[in-house]
């Protein structure tokens, strides 16, 4: 099965990595696409968190949201004290403002990657930069340039786009969003819902891209609990490259 050889970077979160054949395809660029409130955040701070704790892997945290203390916070309240772990400097906080340049944000974080031994990195919410910039040609540059730098230093990504509509296609008066090139663009998409589905979880998580990899393609169940989120059992059998 191509599953098997396939180098995956997991995500700790079980029944996550249980619906993709072991986790994130190690090295590659994914996109998590959620409303407000779905639980973007937490899930890469647990993917974070998971990388150092369980799986010895250093991560690296870009923030384009004004206040970084409250994602700490946010994180405390979970129980993932970031303090030591960053002090320790196996996992590192960036700011960036929406108008850094993509050459110095390139800079920045080539050193701080190499510095660390970051092998895990997020962009919280890349939407933010990517709605900075003046069209969707630039903004598919800037991404895929630094999709390629991150694939060129081995490291595994996660950005975060906020913009909701149309889920995975052109909204209902036909247009598609800014940021819909994201979703393109990116190894795999993971739409968070804010419902559950027949009755299973509050929430849903669903995989509706993952290249390289056979995925279970319906929505499935999650929860959000005092220790994060967590990914309900699929309904039926995750599908193999041999279906
Ligand atoms: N201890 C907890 N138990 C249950 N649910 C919780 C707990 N802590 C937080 N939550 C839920 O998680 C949500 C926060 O999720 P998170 O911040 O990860 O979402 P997000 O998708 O990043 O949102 P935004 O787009 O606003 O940044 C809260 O709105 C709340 O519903
Ligand atoms: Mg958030």
């Amino acid at each position: 099965m191509v599953g098997d050889v396939i180098d995956r970077c997991p995500t700790g979160i079980v029944g996550f990595d249980k619906i993709c054949q072991g986790g994130f395809v190690r090295n590659s660029d994914n996109l998590i696409v959620g409303g407000p409130g779905s639980g973007k955040s937490t899930f890469l701070m647990q993917f974070l968190w998971n990388g150092v704790t369980m799986f010895q892997e250093n991560g690296l945290y870009c923030s384009f949201e004004p206040d970084i203390v409250e994602t700490l916070n946010d994180a405390m309240a979970y129980g993932w004290d970031f303090s030591k772990l960053s002090a320790e400097g196996k996992i590192k906080f960036m700011r960036f403002s929406p108008q850094t340049s993509i050459e110095e944000l390139k800079s920045e974080l080539t050193k701080m990657i190499a510095s660390n031994q970051i092998k895990r990195i997020c962009f919280d919410p890349i939407s933010v930069l990517a709605l900075s910039l003046s069209d969707k040609g630039k903004i598919r540059q800037v991404i895929f340039d630094l999709s390629s730098l991150m694939k060129r230093l081995k490291v595994t990504t996660v950005f975060v786009d906020e913009s909701l509509e149309g889920e995975m296609g052109a909204t209902s008066d036909g247009d598609w969003t800014k940021t819909d090139i994201l979703r393109f663009l990116s190894d795999s998409v993971t739409v968070f819902y804010e419902s559950g589905v027949a009755g299973v979880g509050d929430r849903a998580v669903r995989i509706a891209k993952m290249r390289r990899t056979a995925h279970e393609r319906k929505a499935v169940g999650m929860n959000i609990t005092s220790k994060g989120v967590e990914v309900l059992e699929a309904a039926g059998e995750v599908a193999t490259e041999s279906q």
